[in-house]
């Protein structure tokens, strides 16, 4: 047997429920600049690559938040992955603040310079990937917003191969209701051939 869940029942709360299923979501720690020049820091849970060559990623703000107006403005933005032990860090940047708050200085979070945008990354990162707004699009009450990628750094020592380890990032998610998630157990699995 199954509860059946009609988004458009007023009864339904379709984000809470979509929140807890469509788990783990990777979070997006967004560094932008106002055009006002004032950074922000914020993280983003809705958030994904979207397109392979040229290389896009997407996030989704729902509501104007500051991210969105700084991006909209300036058309840059740096998404920095949150390893486990920066989670509280980025608990805690996503408070309400004013807009005029510079929540990396807030929580604590030391920037620096990025490679070819012109928003800084948070240094204590382990990777950072430099976007330049592609298009955004309004659904609903939200905006989903499309960055081609222009750089990707990563700490060198988190590289193996080429490629950043699991090991290395320790990448901390989002879930439902207030919890989120360690780095996962990792397992291989070949992927079949054409038969
Ligand atoms: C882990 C986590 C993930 C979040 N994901 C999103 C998201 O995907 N979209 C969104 O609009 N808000 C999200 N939020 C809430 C924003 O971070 C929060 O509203 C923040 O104040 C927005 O900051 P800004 O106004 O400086 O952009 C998330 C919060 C946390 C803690």
């Amino acid at each position: 047997m199954r509860t059946v869940f009609d988004p458009t029942d007023p009864g339904t709360n379709a984000y809470d429920l979509l929140t807890s299923i469509v788990v783990p979501r990777p979070i997006a720690w967004i560094t932008s600049t106002g055009a006002d020049g004032v950074g922000n820091l914020a993280p983003h849970s809705f958030f994904n690559v979207v397109c392979q060559k040229p290389a896009m990623i997407s996030f989704t703000s729902v509501g104007r938040k500051d991210t969105l107006r700084n991006v909209l403005a300036t058309e840059y933005f740096v998404v920095n992955l949150v390893p486990e032990e920066l989670a509280e860090s980025a608990n805690a940047s996503s408070a309400p603040f004013e807009p005029g708050v510079d929540e990396a200085a807030h929580v604590g979070m030391r920037l620096e310079p990025s490679e070819v945008v012109p928003v800084p990354r948070v240094a204590d990162s382990p990777t950072s990937i430099e976007c330049r707004l592609h298009s955004s699009l309004k659904l609903g009450n939200s905006h989903l917003v499309i960055g081609e990628v222009k750089a990707i750094t990563v700490r060198s020592d988190a590289l193996e191969d080429g490629r950043p380890t699991m090991d290395a990032l320790r990448p901390a998610s989002r879930l439902g209701r207030d919890e989120w998630g360690r780095a996962p157990e990792v397992f291989r699995m070949e992927r079949p051939r054409r038969a």
